[in-house]
């Protein structure tokens, strides 16, 4: 028996205050759970050896011996997924002029003696972090490295031998360093399962939702594990610093920034709201967002700390969405009370960048990466439309109803001007400013996904303008060219589900993110910040990554887009407002013949299922807590016959093919024939 830890502690008092994270139910799809079993982990096969080493295999098994001779001689190791954290070894020097270096990369690709992959800056060398020296004379016994040595991110490391004289290593293993705060790391509190016709892995869809789950626990690390800024001098690396406020806290990478990034966030915290409900990282994460302001102007910084970033309109109303997300999922109003003054003040600060129209001047020009951007741009202005339909909503939770409609008179002139200022009809798509007729992929998802659009053909037109941008990977970017940006391809996979376009999300979903799950220039296992239109690493080479493709992170939380998308769109269940009192089931079946899954909120558990045995004859399963009300829309082409628990169904409404009707919380199996 092992005493209290100070950990179990912590989640008693979680559970006190209804934070508790429950278990989703066990099935076939644990299976897919890439995350470990235990927070020590060993690598699992021998990628290379080179040079005189005796017995490399040993080092797969805690107690076996392996012994490396000669300077130069080498074994790299695999750990068969992402992993993170402190390196130890045990050592056994034949002398005191033994010693080693280790060196560690995310890609097999950049697999070397004499670089890590790069995680401090982006060189052209792509040999800026170099290796860690492990220098003579070296003690018997069990070696750690440093704690500031930390790397967040890799599958592989490389142990080189620095001496001619013998070293016996045994008992290599990572002890994982994100997710400090969970015990069982593969104790989900949400699920999906679904199986695939059309991917030649029928799993595929399943993998994917728990690879993004899995990216998004690789960036929920300890508050004094970020990267060190000022970079620390080349070679070399250094995750010491604070990240903000409070810890554990939600970051962009696993490898890196190791920063808070609110427009990451974006895609990030939806995925580990139907997947591990793990939230105190992400409140941590606004609260150091709004404890940053400044108090003069009301701008939020871009990132945390110790980057910092400042001026950027776009990720300061990433901030504000991110502020609506957290209450929606988690209803703390207590804290939406301590940073309303600061969140209202922040709004304020977007709104004085009005221009007659309504519209804002995007001034603070920084951004996702996106060329253009600034001015009286599509983008920001999308993104200052969703903050204000946001607000609204928040100020009505809080019983403010005269800023509420104030919000909401905004947003409408905002729409409208929006509308005027940006749509081309020629083009059926938006435009990124008046004087080009670039239309971005940003802006145009965003149109959809909030429904900047007026009408249901307009949304339509948008979807189909932006599939014209896909080649075989994926969808490349306007406003970046030749790359694939999976965060900005997440808000868009989300439109073509929002306009009803259930195949084209999936041949997306399938062509992006298929390539980013399988390509073994990644770690199959979490998922790529970016990449080439062509496939390749070199994610925004030209775009301040200063051509090196060693930079890219394989662990990015916002490339995670499906993973809400399939829970959200796919199984059709998400939640209206806070904690889930109202709820919506309406399923994208996109060609499948089942799905399952579900995820938890305060209130408790939201599951569905749902099955097609040939168009006809079909049946949806939903179970949500009771005194919650939910809206069900059963997809067109059913039975026109539908039972709720085996009765007729009394009250419904259809459109387009599609029935509606509301059913309160609790059990209820639907069926039509
Ligand atoms: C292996 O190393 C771990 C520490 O990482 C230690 O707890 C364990 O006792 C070691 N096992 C053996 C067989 O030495
Ligand atoms: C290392 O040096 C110390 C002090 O000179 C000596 O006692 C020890 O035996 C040496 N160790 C090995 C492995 O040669
Ligand atoms: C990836 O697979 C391709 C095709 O099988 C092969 O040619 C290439 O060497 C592999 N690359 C890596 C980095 O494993
Ligand atoms: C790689 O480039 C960086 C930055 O330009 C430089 O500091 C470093 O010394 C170079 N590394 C090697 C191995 O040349
Ligand atoms: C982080 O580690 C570096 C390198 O060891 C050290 O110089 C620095 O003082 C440490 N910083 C903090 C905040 O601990
Ligand atoms: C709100 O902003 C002020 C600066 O104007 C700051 O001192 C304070 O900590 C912030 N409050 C919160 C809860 O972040
Ligand atoms: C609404 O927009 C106007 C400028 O167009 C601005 O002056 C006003 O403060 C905004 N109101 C709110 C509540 O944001
Ligand atoms: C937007 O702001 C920039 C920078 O202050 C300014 O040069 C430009 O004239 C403004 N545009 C409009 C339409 O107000
Ligand atoms: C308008 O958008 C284009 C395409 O993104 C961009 O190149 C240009 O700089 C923008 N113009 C202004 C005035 O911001
Ligand atoms: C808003 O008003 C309702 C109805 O009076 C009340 O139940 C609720 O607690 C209030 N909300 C807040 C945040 O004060
Ligand atoms: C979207 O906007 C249209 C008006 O343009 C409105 O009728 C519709 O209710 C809105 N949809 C949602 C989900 O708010
Ligand atoms: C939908 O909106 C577009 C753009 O405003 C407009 O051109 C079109 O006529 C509208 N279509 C319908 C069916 O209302």
């Amino acid at each position: 028996m092992m005493a209290r830890s100070s950990l179990e502690t912590i989640l008693i008092i979680c559970a006190c205050i209804g934070l508790s994270p429950a278990s989703a139910p066990s099935g076939a799809w644990d299976a897919f759970n890439y995350s470990p079993e235990s927070r020590v982990v060993r690598p699992t096969s021998v990628f290379k050896i080179q040079g005189s080493i005796f017995n490399a295999d040993n080092l797969l098994s805690e107690s076996d011996e392996a012994t490396l001779i000669n300077t130069g001689s080498f074994v790299s190791l695999d750990f068969g997924k992402e992993v993170g954290g402190l390196i130890t070894i045990n050592l056994s020097p034949s002398s005191n002029s033994s010693a080693f270096s280790l060196s560690f990369s995310e890609s097999s690709v950049y697999v070397s003696t004499l670089a890590s992959d790069d995680s401090t800056y982006p060189a052209p060398n792509a040999s800026y972090d170099g290796i860690e020296p492990v220098l003579a004379p070296l003690a018997s016994g069990l070696w750690t490295q440093p704690a500031e040595r930390l790397r967040g991110g890799f599958r592989y490391i490389t142990i080189v031998s620095d001496s001619d004289d013998a070293l016996t290593i045994s008992n290599i293993s990572c002890e994982i360093s994100f997710m400090p705060h969970v015990d069982n790391m593969r104790d989900y509190s949400g699920f999906f399962y679904a199986k695939d016709p059309v991917c030649t892995d029928s799993d595929f869809l399943t993998k994917l939702w728990y690879a993004g789950a899995y990216t998004v626990q690789t960036n929920i690390v300890p508050l004094h594990t970020g990267r060190q800024i000022p970079s620390v001098p080349s070679p070399g690396w250094a995750n010491n610093a604070t990240l903000g406020v409070a810890g554990p806290i939600i970051v962009d990478g696993a490898k890196r920034d190791r920063a808070v990034w609110p427009g990451d966030m974006g895609i990030a915290v939806p995925a580990a709201f139907v997947s591990t409900n793990d939230l105190i990282p992400v409140r941590n994460a606004l609260s150091t967002m709004f404890a940053a302001i400044n108090p003069v102007t009301g701008a939020l910084p871009e990132s945390g700390p110790p980057l910092s970033q400042l001026d950027s309109d776009t990720y300061h109303g990433w901030t504000l969405i991110g502020t609506h997300n957290y209450y929606l999922y988690t209803g703390d109003t207590e804290w939406l009370q301590t940073v309303w003054a600061n969140y209202t003040k922040a709004v304020q600060f977007l709104a004085g960048k009005s221009v007659p129209s309504g519209l804002i001047n995007i001034t603070g020009l920084r951004d996702w990466a996106r060329l253009g951007g600034g001015g009286i741009n599509a983008e920001g202005n999308a993104i200052y439309y969703k903050v204000l339909t946001n607000s609204a909503d928040l100020a009505a939770y809080l019983n403010d109803t005269e800023l509420a409609s104030a919000y909401s008179a905004n947003a409408s002139i905002v729409k409208s001007a929006f509308n005027h200022e940006f749509w081309v009809e020629s083009l059926g798509m938006y435009r990124d400013n008046t004087s080009t007729t670039l239309c971005p992929q940003d802006a145009n998802s965003f149109a959809v996904l909030f429904n900047l659009t007026q009408n249901a053909s307009q949304a339509n037109s948008v979807s189909a303008g932006l599939e014209k941008n896909w080649n075989e990977l994926g969808a490349v970017a306007p406003e970046l060219p030749d790359t694939i940006s999976p965060f900005i391809g997440g808000f868009e996979l989300q439109a073509h589900f929002v306009s009803g376009n259930d195949d084209r999300a999936m041949d997306l979903l399938r062509r992006e993110w298929g390539y980013m799950l399988y390509t073994n220039l990644s770690v199959q296992s979490t998922l790529l910040e970016g990449y080439t239109a062509n496939g390749s690493l070199g994610y925004r080479s030209y775009r301040g990554y200063n051509y090196d493709p060693a930079y890219t992170s394989h662990a990015h939380g916002w490339s995670s887009g499906p993973t809400s998308a399939l829970t959200f769109y796919v199984l059709g269940l998400q939640i209206m407002t806070p904690q889930g009192q109202d709820w919506t089931l309406e399923p994208h079946t996109s060609g499948l013949s089942a799905a399952q899954g579900g995820f938890e909120t305060p209130l408790g558990w939201f599951g569905a299922s749902w099955e097609l045995s040939g168009r006809k004859n079909t049946q949806f399963v939903v179970e949500t807590p009771k005194g919650t009300s939910g809206t069900v829309t059963l997809p067109a082409g059913l039975g026109k016959s539908v039972r709720v628990n085996g009765n007729p169904l009394k009250s419904k409404s259809t459109k387009n093919g599609k029935t509606t009707f509301v059913v309160s919380g609790g059990k209820h199996t639907i069926t039509t024939n």
